[in-house]
């Protein structure tokens, strides 16, 4: 029988947590009260110091025994992202830099691993069955001032099975909870999880679900990522880490989750019995989408680690605390769809925070033929990293930093025509989540692509960049010293 092996950051959040701290990217916190305050303390502190605010771990939270904790703002530094991403942390301060070794030394290194399963785990330290379940054993949060009740899943991996090809998908939706049993999740149109739980409730069935609520970083990140439907998430996290991820199988389900997971639930959603869900303080920074009926997911298994960490992302208005790992990791994707794409010489891309990782989204491009950067911005318009509410869509020169947001906008104030060089589409991608989206009978929108690229057929003419040469302006410094220390 297999062992379970070593636990490293990646897939034990203790171990993740100790590197942290060691690197005092971990601040303890007690005697935060569930009922919104951890949300909120989380949120004050991440506005004050952003990508430098600490990692919280929550403790002595009112009503629960010591050591039933809550973390929030995991990825929230560019050391944290890298540690957990297996990169060097030392490079992690330049964005183009980290999204380079991403892609060329991390990713381009990596081969799906499949899964080794267990019948062991420290998750198994605890199993919860039947008319035992008690969802609230748990410090569940309210996470924001006007969420519609207590949400265990937020930075969570929802874990299906497509009835039809049997391929395994973990997605991170959000999920309340109902009752001591029940709970419900809100899963966009379009999203794998959403696809397999309709296959079943369409065909009258229930749908077998997995909810892992407390995670090891790289189930979390995997969760989260856009993949495409040939990339199960277990398999590219066993890839990231160079070793197969360990799962062991629900007595209910069969499905599969982490041996090292915090808290885990397992159930299924029912065909015939709805709730109302949400609403939910999102990822955009509104309370969008209303409260509306979702249907009912009973849980029959709790399963847990000893004194568990319950992993929590609570959205706000940006910036927030678990932005920076999104609009790091759908940059990565969308610079791997457009080279799969076959479009040559993209040279850097950047979601901003401010556009929430979704709505604000710049490419930058060596242009080499009329039409190349119309080409960029469609296709970046619409890949299913960035599809979804995608609302702004910038293409840029390669001279052009695509994660400064000084040089984007000189660049659409200097090199773009409204009139003549951006495009407008429209019937794309979108959800009730959308703001902008007011009939939910039709979930789609609009969306602009601004070619902010010099014309190609102007290129070698237009105006010269007022800008002192690299070489001058090391002249300079050399001569200067003291003044540029
Ligand atoms: C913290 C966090 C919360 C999220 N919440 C939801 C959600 O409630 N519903 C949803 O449809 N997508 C949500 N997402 C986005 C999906 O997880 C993301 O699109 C992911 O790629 C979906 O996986 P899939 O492609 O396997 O469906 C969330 C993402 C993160 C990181």
């Amino acid at each position: 029988m297999t062992k379970l092996g070593t636990a490293i950051p990646q897939n034990d959040l203790r171990e993740f947590i100790a590197a942290c701290e060691s690197a005092g990217e971990l601040a303890h916190v007690p005697n935060a009260h569930w009922n919104k305050e951890l949300g909120a303390v989380a949120e004050v502190l991440y506005r004050q110091k952003v990508e430098k605010s600490p990692m919280l771990l929550f403790d002595d939270i009112p009503e629960y025994p010591k050591g039933y904790r809550c973390l929030y703002g995991m990825f929230g530094s560019p050391f944290r992202l890298s540690l957990a991403l297996g990169m060097e942390t030392t490079l992690s301060n330049n964005r183009k830099e980290m999204l380079d070794h991403f892609r060329k030394n991390i990713k381009k290194s990596f081969n799906r691993i499949e899964p080794t399963i267990l019948t062991e785990g420290p998750v198994l330290e605890n199993v919860v069955r039947d008319n035992a379940v008690d969802l609230v054993k748990f410090p569940v949060p309210i996470h924001h001032e006007l969420d519609g009740g207590r949400y265990i899943g937020t930075a969570c991996g929802v874990v299906t099975r497509d009835p039809d090809t049997g391929r395994v998908n973990v997605g991170t939706y959000r999920v309340q909870v109902k009752s001591a049993n029940t709970c419900a999740s809100y899963i966009s149109n379009g999203k794998q999880g959403r696809i397999h739980r309709d296959k079943y409730l369409k065909a009258g069935k229930p749908c077998p679900v997995v909810i892992i609520v407390g995670c090891d970083p790289i189930t979390y990140l995997a969760a989260g990522y856009t993949m495409p439907d040939a990339m199960p998430e277990y398999e590219w996290a066993g890839g990231l880490m160079g070793r197969p991820m360990e799962l062991v199988e629900g007595e209910v389900t069969g499905l599969p989750f982490p041996a090292r997971a915090e808290i885990v639930l397992e159930g299924e959603i029912l065909p015939d019995e709805t709730t109302l869900e949400g609403p939910f303080g999102e990822w955009h920074g509104y309370y969008a989408g209303e409260a509306k009926d979702e249907p009912v997911i009973r849980i029959k298994r709790i399963y847990h680690r000893n004194n568990p960490i319950l992993t929590c992302a609570a959205s706000n208005k940006p910036p927030h605390s678990h932005l920076f790992e999104r609009c790091f990791l759908r940059s990565a994707s969308l610079l791997d769809a457009l080279e799969g794409a076959g479009i040559p010489d993209v040279t850097g891309a950047w979601l901003h925070q401010a556009g929430a990782g979704r709505t604000f989204c710049v490419v930058s491009v060596k242009q080499r033929y009329h039409g190349h950067s119309t080409q960029v911005g469609l296709v970046a318009s619409q890949v299913a990293s960035v599809g979804y509410i995608s609302r702004w869509i910038v293409v840029v020169d390669d001279d052009i930093d695509p994660t400064d947001i000084h040089d984007v906008i000189w660049a659409m104030g200097t090199r773009c025509d409204p009139k003549t060089r951006t495009t407008m589409l429209d019937n794309c991608w979108s959800s009730r989540l959308d703001t902008m989206v007011f009939d939910y009978s039709k979930l789609t929108n609009s969306r602009m692509v601004i070619d902010a690229c010099k014309p190609y057929e102007h290129y070698d003419t237009f105006p010269k960049v007022a800008q002192t040469s690299p070489e001058f302006a090391a002249q300079i410094r050399a001569k200067y010293p003291e003044l540029y220390k």
